[in-house]
C-alpha cells in the first residue's frame, strides 16, 4: 500500500513494515568468503591473541587509509581509553557535548576532565573557536569526533593545538571511509579510533582500531591493548585486555573487502531520501561534500518545529508507531547525561547550539538492509504525520501519561 493512501499506524492503521526497521541494522559481507574464514580459523584453532585474520585486517585497514600503523581492539571505547592512556592525556580534554557519550567516558573513566565545547552548528562538529575558549592551564589535549563521518574541522584544530601546546586526537567511529581533502581519516592528530560495532557501516561484530602514524605510540599503544606483554612473562607496561578476536577480525576483513558495495548502496539510499524529502518546510536532511569521500551511514534529518506543525519526538513516536526505528542521536547531549550533569550542572550555558541542534535530530535507517521502496515508505510516512499533525498531536496527548 501507498504510503499517503493509508492510515498511520499511531491513528490505528497497520504499521508500515511488519518486521522492524533499525538504524544501524548490520551489513552482511560476502557469506561465502565470510564462512570460508571462519571454517579456516576454527581449523587453525586460533582464536585471539595476535592471529592471522587479526594481523590480516591490521594491515588492510593501513592500506586502505594510508597510516602507518592499526591496532585492532576490542570495541572502540576500550580503544579510546587505551589511545588516551598512550598518549599521556591528563588534566582537562576539551571535547564536544554532541557526540557519543563513550568519547567522554573514555576521559572520565580514567579521572580526567571532559570539557564540553560547542558545535558548529553547520556541520554538527566541534567548533574551533569555541574550543579555544574552554583552554585553562589544566588543558591537555582536544578530542574531537568527526561526527556522522563528517571530518573535524582538522586544519584550525591542528593549529590550535601547536599554539596551544596541546595534544589533539579524534575519536572516528563514524567515520571509516572517509577523507578530508584528499587525506582519508585516520592519519589526522596523535591517534584516531574507529568503531566496528554492528551498527557502524563496517563491523566486525564488535570492534575497533586505533591508527596513527606515531611509531612509539603505536608501540606503547599495542602493548597496552596486550596486557603490556613484550613476548612470554615479560611484562614491561602496564595495559589491560582490548584485544580483538580472530572472528571479529575475519568478520572485519570481509566487511573491508566489499567496502565499494556498501558505500554505494549507502549513497544510492541517502539519494533516495533526499529526493522524497526535498521541498517539505522545515525538514532539513544532512548533506556530505561530493568532492570528500563519506561512507554516508547516517541519514540525519533536522527537524525544526518553528515551521513543521509536528516537533522531533512527534515525528520519532510516529515512525516508531509504523516499526521505523528512527533514532534521536545524540540527544540530550552528553553534557545532560551522568555523571556529567551532575558534575557541570551550567555546562548547556556555554552549549547554545548543541542546546538547539540536539532536539531536532532524527537518523532514519540505511544500509544493506533497507531498500530504495523502504525508504520511499518511510518518507511518505513522514509526509503524511505532517498533513495529519493535529489528529497525531490529540492522540499523542491522549496517550501520554498524566
Ligand atoms: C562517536 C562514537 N564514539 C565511540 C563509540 C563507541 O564505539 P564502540 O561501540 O565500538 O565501543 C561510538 C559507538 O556508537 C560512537 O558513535
Amino acid at each position: 500500500m501507498s504510503a499517503d493512501a493509508r492510515r498511520l499506524a499511531l491513528l490505528g492503521g497497520e504499521p508500515l513494515f511488519a518486521a522492524t526497521l533499525h538504524v544501524g541494522r548490520p551489513n552482511i559481507g560476502d557469506r561465502t568468503r565470510l564462512l570460508q574464514r571462519f571454517n579456516d580459523m576454527l581449523d587453525r584453532r586460533w582464536l585471539s591473541n595476535n592471529g592471522p585474520f587479526v594481523q590480516e585486517f591490521e594491515r588492510a585497514i593501513e592500506k586502505y587509509l594510508g597510516v602507518r600503523h592499526a591496532i585492532c581492539v576490542c570495541n572502540a571505547t576500550i580503544g579510546l581509553e587505551i589511545a588516551i592512556r598512550a598518549a599521556d592525556l591528563k588534566g582537562e580534554v576539551i571535547v564536544p557535548a554532541y557526540t557519543f557519550v563513550a568519547t567522554a567516558h573514555a576521559l572520565q573513566w580514567q579521572e580526567i576532565t571532559p570539557v564540553f565545547a560547542d558545535m558548529d552548528p553547520a556541520t554538527h562538529n566541534l567548533d574551533p573557536a569555541r574550543v579555544e575558549r574552554h583552554i585553562t592551564p589544566r588543558t591537555t589535549a582536544i578530542l574531537g569526533t568527526h561526527v556522522w563521518g563528517r571530518p573535524c574541522a582538522v586544519e584550525p584544530l591542528q593549529e590550535i593545538a601547536k599554539r596551544r601546546g596541546l595534544k589533539l586526537m579524534f575519536d572516528a567511529a563514524h567515520a571509516f571511509g572517509c577523507s578530508d581533502g584528499a587525506r582519508m581519516v585516520g592519519g589526522f592528530g596523535l591517534a584516531e579510533v574507529f568503531s566496528f560495532h554492528a551498527t557502524k557501516f563496517l563491523n566486525s561484530f564488535e570492534g575497533g582500531a586505533i591508527t596513527t602514524n606515531d611509531d612509539a605510540l603505536a608501540h606503547r599503544i599495542r602493548l597496552m591493548t596486550n596486557f603490556g606483554f613484550a613476548g612470554f612473562d615479560n611484562v614491561i607496561h602496564i595495559g589491560t585486555n582490548g584485544k580483538m578476536t580472530e572472528a571479529s577480525a575475519l568478520m572485519g576483513l570481509t566487511s573491508l573487502e566489499g567496502i565499494d558495495h556498501l558505500i554505494s548502496v549507502n549513497r544510492a539510499n541517502y539519494g533516495v531520501y533526499r529526493e522524497n524529502l526535498a521541498g517539505i518546510p522545515g525538514l532539513s536532511l544532512i548533506s556530505y561534500d561530493p568532492a570528500v569521500l563519506n561512507n554516508y551511514q547516517y541519514v540525519v534529518v533536522e527537524v525544526d518545529d518553528s515551521v513543521t506543525p509536528l516537533n522531533r519526538d512527534e515525528l520519532v513516536s510516529v515512525l516508531h508507531a509504523e516499526n521505523v526505528l528512527a533514532r534521536k542521536y545524540f540527544w540530550p547531549g552528553v553534557h545532560r547525561m551522568e555523571p556529567y550533569r551532575s558534575l557541570f550542572p551550567h555546562a548547556g550555558l556555554l552549549l547554545p547550539d548543541t542546546q538547539r541542534i540536539a532536539p531536532r535530530v532524527i537518523v532514519l535507517p540505511t544500509g544493506t538492509g533497507v531498500n530504495g521502496e523502504d525508504i520511499a515508505r518511510v518518507c511518505g510516512c513522514i509526509r503524511l504525520a505532517l498533513e495529519n499533525a493535529t489528529e497525531v498531536r490529540q492522540k499523542l496527548a491522549s496517550t501520554r501519561p498524566a
